[in-house]
């Protein structure tokens, strides 16, 4: 069981992930965070983000354990981190590490549900579920500039509105592993949805698309809310 999770910056994936991990008991890979990673890894050596030789030695050297989750999750890591993906070197790099994640999620789950810009694309174009969140682009700048309050960082709307225009198009226009969504994908906005709300239509995809598959659903999709 695999669900790819895919869509733009700040759309709603990662709460999403989370609640859909625990609904199916999956093993949750968070896949930006690798990119994330590979940019501050190339920022602290000293080297540039949008340099193939620098961004590619970070990608190929990745020591997940010496990020914590917030060195990762400042504007200035989703900038280099949009920077490096779009390198096709450090893309091959973390290749493996995500397919291998998805055939053998850790931690005895019964499945894997990986979120990022190319799972339902390049990582697992075979996984049985795919979603492609999308919300309009206000709403996803407001979001972000309440995520990153929220954490205590001093930040500029402008700026960050700016930032996720030039992430936008770097993402979508990128050569390699664009973002886009399967042909098969389920598309779902959450522009006007509250967290539950996209959480329950989700969810429902995934239960309809496992009957269609002929799947049986974990036990634990069966709990009551
Ligand atoms: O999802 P998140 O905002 O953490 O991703 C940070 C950046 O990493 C994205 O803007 C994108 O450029 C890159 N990324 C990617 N492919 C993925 C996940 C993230 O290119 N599967």
């Amino acid at each position: 069981m695999i669900i790819a999770l895919d869509g733009p910056a700040a759309a709603g994936k990662g709460t999403l992930a989370r609640r859909l991990a625990e609904a199916f008991n999956l093993a949750y890979l968070d896949t930006g965070s690798l990119y994330r990673a590979t940019g501050v890894a190339t920022l602290r050596a000293g080297g540039d983000p949008a340099k193939e030789s620098d961004a590619v030695k970070s990608a190929q050297t990745l020591d997940m354990s010496v990020f914590s989750p917030s060195d990762l999750r400042t504007e200035q890591a989703g900038v280099a981190a949009s920077q490096v993906a779009a390198i096709p070197g450090v893309r091959a790099a973390l290749l493996d590490f995500q397919r291998n994640f998805a055939k053998n999620p850790p931690g005895g789950a019964a499945g894997a549900i990986l979120d990022g810009r190319d799972v339902g694309t390049v990582i697992c174009p075979d996984a049985p579920v795919k979603i492609f969140v999308i919300a309009n682009f206000d709403t996803r700048v407001a979001r972000r500039v309440n995520e990153l309050r929220e954490k205590g960082e001093n930040i500029i709307e402008a700026r960050i509105r700016a930032d996720m225009e030039a992430r936008d198009a770097r993402d979508s226009d990128r050569s390699v592993a664009p973002l886009k969504p399967a042909a098969d994908a389920f598309k779902l906005d959450t522009s006007n949805l509250t967290a539950d709300e996209a959480f329950a239509q989700a969810k429902a995809h995934v239960i309809s698309k496992l009957k269609t598959l002929n799947e049986s659903v974990p036990p634990r999709a069966a709990k009551p809310e």
